[in-house]
């Protein structure tokens, strides 16, 4: 089975505030290059066994191609696949979700409503899977909040599902995507000043193999790639990174997100896995 992929066309990207500190609106967003970006990530993910699907996308909402972040995916052996619902904290991407809520529930999937409250809870951009699906790691401090991921793991522990909240403090590592990639069930690649120091500690009871970005690595998103059979795409690689992709058996496959950037996005926040 080849692994399933939900992305957005950026056919209304575009830069209009500022959500978090990447977004400068120094240069404008080029739509033509984000389309052709876009189109090579597909084309990318295709090459290394993946299925693309795609939503459609909706005029005025200018964040709706980061596909990772309005609802939460998961699996469970007794009620199949589901999806929790996200919270945005900016209004404009709040209403971002109900699209993607219709989409998942014509796929098939369950809806696990959390009750946030005044909380928040922003998918995938803070929540994610131990590659074996036993897990999820929950960051939280800039988007999602404590309480949230609170509300979130008790949703989850009625499914037997643990949650590790992590503590975020680095604003250019304001999602939890930006600073944590797993590339196999034991080694993750990490950028370790962007957690609280007791979330570092929990990390490392985990892992086999920690590697570490350095800060010019994890702001530029080199952790924030994809691993798809064997290749790890990324939007740009050092020495350092391909020497670790390299033991950990990975090949990186460079896909230019610079269009993307301007918005504090790349590749892994442009997709969810489906199960
Ligand atoms: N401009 C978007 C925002 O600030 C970027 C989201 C990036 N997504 C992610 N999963 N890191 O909300």
């Amino acid at each position: 089975m080849p692994k399933q992929v939900l992305l957005c066309p950026p056919a209304y990207f575009d830069v209009v505030d500022r959500k978090n500190p990447y977004m400068l609106g120094k240069s404008p967003v080029d739509r033509a290059k984000a389309q052709q970006q876009w189109q090579a990530l597909c084309s990318a993910l295709e090459r290394a066994g993946c299925q693309v699907e795609t939503i459609a996308p909706v005029p005025g909402l200018e964040d709706m191609v980061f596909a990772a972040n309005q609802v939460f995916v998961g699996f469970h052996k007794g009620l199949g696949k589901f999806i929790v619902p996200s919270r945005m904290l900016h209004p404009s991407r709040q209403r971002e979700v109900a699209f993607y809520v219709d989409w998942y529930l014509q796929h098939g999937f369950k809806i696990i409503e959390v009750d946030l409250g005044a909380d928040y809870l922003e998918g995938h951009g803070d929540l994610l899977w131990h590659p074996d699906w036993s897990l999820i790691y929950a960051g939280y401090g800039f988007r999602s909040t404590l309480g949230g991921v609170e509300k979130f793991s008790h949703a989850m522990s009625k499914l037997d599902i643990p949650v590790v909240p992590l503590h975020l403090v680095d604003p250019y590592c304001y999602h939890l995507d930006t600073c944590f990639c797993p590339l196999n069930n034991e080694a993750i690649l990490i950028y370790p000043a962007a957690y609280a120091p007791e979330s570092l500690a929990t990390l490392r009871g985990f892992w086999k193999r920690m590697h570490h970005l350095t800060a010019d690595e994890a702001h530029k998103f080199m952790g924030n790639g994809i691993v798809a059979n064997g290749s790890y795409l990324t939007p740009y690689v050092t020495p350092h990174l391909d020497a670790i992709l390299r033991q950990e058996g990975l090949t990186p496959v460079i896909v230019d997100t610079s269009e993307f950037e301007k918005s504090g996005g790349s590749l892994f926040c442009m997709k969810t896995l489906l199960p």
